[in-house]
């Protein structure tokens, strides 16, 4: 499958950003073998749109719900409406802070596919998991949780330790390999052989500099890059060798 890399802003950017990225994104060279996929914060998806050329519109979030009285939420089929092919779902960031449970993600999930949008549904263990050596537990079950009633097609698995993420600290190549086929097996036995077609993405401090060694991994499908991804230079250097990789 062609390498997937997608782009998570968080709260981050403005007009300014956007512009500047768009200029220096337009002067890099064409990308191919490789989906990239940019998720400004939802205010900017119109902006994005328009000015970004040659990427994918994603957003960082979607409603459990489908309508209703629910201020400040972004139903999926808004986010479809205006041309994202992309959600992400279930962040740790989310997990953590909005406390949003395997549940809700499992909802939010179903009703983005059910939109048409690719679910990017995102796990990962905590630093004190990865200590006691629970995080294979840890993630085959948050990852079931978040999967109930969620139909294969249009789902993508994104790998991100927790203690990985804004750290500076990537996982190894060798640990993230090894959960990623832990995650790939979790999804052939839930699914059957379809499940071999679910891109699993690795994220936490993805850099220019480590994109290669991870993208030769047999199981890691693509990235899903934070704090590198504000920079069109440094993001484009990651999607090249997420195309590279997968040649
Ligand atoms: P960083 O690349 O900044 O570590 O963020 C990873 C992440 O959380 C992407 O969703």
């Amino acid at each position: 499958m062609a390498g997937l890399v997608i782009a998570n802003w968080k709260m981050h950017g403005s007009l300014e950003l956007i512009a500047e990225f768009a200029q220096e994104w337009r002067e890099l060279p064409q990308l191919s073998g490789v989906n990239v996929v940019l998720c400004p914060p939802a205010p900017y998806l119109g902006v994005v749109s328009e000015a970004v050329e040659g990427i994918v519109l994603g957003a960082q979030n979607s409603a459990d719900r489908v309508e209703g009285a629910l201020t400040g939420e972004v139903s999926s089929q808004m986010l479809s409406e205006l041309g994202c092919g992309y959600v992400i779902i279930g962040h740790s960031e989310r997990r953590s802070l909005f406390s949003e449970t395997d549940a809700q993600v499992a909802v939010k999930a179903q009703l983005a596919i059910a939109q048409g949008l690719h679910a990017v549904v995102c796990v990962g263990e905590t630093l004190e998991h990865r200590d006691a050596d629970q995080q294979d537990k840890v993630v085959s079950e948050q990852l079931l949780g978040s999967l109930a009633e969620v139909p294969w097609e249009k789902l993508v698995v994104a790998y991100e330790p927790v203690w990985a993420i804004g750290t500076g600290r990537t996982a190894t190549p060798a640990q993230a390999e090894a959960m990623h086929g832990v995650i790939k097996g979790c999804l052939r036995g839930h699914f059957g052989d379809a499940g071999a077609d679910i891109p699993v993405i690795y994220g936490g401090s993805v850099k220019p500099e480590n994109a290669g060694v991870l993208f030769e991994c047999d199981n890691i499908d693509g990235a899903l890059v934070g704090g590198a991804s504000l920079n069109a230079n440094s993001f484009w250097h990651i999607a090249s060798a997420a195309s590279a990789g997968r040649a």
